[in-house]
């Protein structure tokens, strides 16, 4: 298929563009600043711009639209700004996708929607599949609530299917590495501190499996897809110890439902993503985090191998390194 994937440099954008590249898709990354992403054709574009996004489709014709573009962190600009930027953003994207009459268009939505911030939250069920009710705490999550019910409209009015997926806290491969996570820390130090998890529910996602997800739903019949959304997640939770041993401490909000999340079992289901499309994540923080830390020690292993065979620096060099 040929896809267009706004906000291809960001975080998401960037692994889900060349993931998509490499399964066969020819993939046309939009977004304001480019990545220099392989395999990946990139646009630098300003989807706000008057008639950017409908020049852009026009000029491309893709068969599909993933709309990941946005203001992606609650409070990291005034709430009124994140609410215009996000909801116009998606309408414009999708109005210009139903415009040129493509066939399928998928945006991001967030968990959030479903209102954890607010410390009056309560769990109407556990574990949070999509029937759960939708009360938006703050500005990012209205956002996500009003971009699901534009996806909703557009599947009712235009041509082509529609829908919305709901990722969980997305992890790079670089950010299993050790590189500063969204929120400024580094995957080691979200899971030695259950608290620094427990604000999104011990949720998370590869961004790798966010990718298998987008292939999945690209690839599933138009009847399935249409006006639904599907909360994407890894199939464990982001903890050492079990939701069940955690959430009185941290997350209250959960309720005495929270005590059947034991072992390994995650907040939030995948099931229906699974049942409709037959995908399941692959990676889990286990696995990620000791391949990352076994190739840190390969990659240390090999550059102390390599300062002890290699000659003595001249001195000239040892006094410019001074
Ligand atoms: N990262 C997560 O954990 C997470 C979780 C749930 C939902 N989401 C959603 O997934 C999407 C992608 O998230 P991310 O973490 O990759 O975000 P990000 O901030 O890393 O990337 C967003 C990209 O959108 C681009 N963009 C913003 N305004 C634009 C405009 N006017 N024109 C063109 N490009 C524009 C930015 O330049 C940026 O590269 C967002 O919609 C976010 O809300 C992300």
């Amino acid at each position: 298929m040929r896809v267009v994937v706004t906000g291809s440099s960001g975080r998401l954008g960037r692994t889900l563009c060349a993931g998509l590249a490499a399964s066969g898709h020819s993939v046309v990354g939009a977004d304001q600043a480019s990545a220099g992403l392989t395999g990946v054709e990139e646009r630098e574009v300003d989807l706000l711009g008057e008639h950017a996004a409908e020049s852009l489709l026009d000029e491309v014709r893709p068969d599909a639209v993933v709309h990941l573009a946005g203001i992606a962190v609650p409070f990291s600009a005034p709430e009124g700004e994140i609410l215009v930027t996000n909801t116009t953003l998606a309408h414009t994207v999708l109005a210009a996708a139903a415009r040129a009459g493509v066939g399928r268009v998928l945006a991001a939505s967030s968990p959030t929607v479903i209102g954890y911030g607010s410390p009056a939250w309560r769990a109407q069920a556990v574990p949070i599949d999509e029937t759960h009710p939708r009360e938006p705490a703050n500005a990012y999550a209205l956002s996500k609530l009003v971009i699901e019910e534009t996806v909703r409209m557009f599947s009712r009015t235009a041509a082509g299917a529609y829908g919305f997926f709901r990722p969980c806290y997305v992890v790079s491969p670089e950010e299993w590495a050790g590189a500063p996570t969204q929120q400024g820390h580094t995957m080691l130090e979200r899971l030695e501190d259950p608290a620094l998890a427990a604000v999104s529910l011990f949720n998370y996602l590869d961004a790798r499996d966010a990718t298998s997800f987008v292939d999945a739903w690209l690839a599933a019949p138009a009847g399935v897809v249409d006006g639904t959304g599907f909360f994407v997640g890894a199939a464990d939770a982001l903890a050492r110890q079990p939701v069940a041993e955690l959430w009185r401490d941290l997350v209250p909000g959960l309720g005495a439902a929270a005590d059947t999340l034991t072992g390994t079992r995650p907040v939030f289901s995948i099931d229906k993503a699974a049942e409709l499309l037959g995908w399941r994540p692959e990676r889990d923080w286990r696995t990620e985090l000791s391949a990352a830390s076994g190739a840190a020690s390969a990659a240390a292993a090999a550059s102390a191998a390599a300062a002890a065979s290699a000659p003595p620096l001249a001195p000239q060099t040892e006094s410019r390194a001074s």
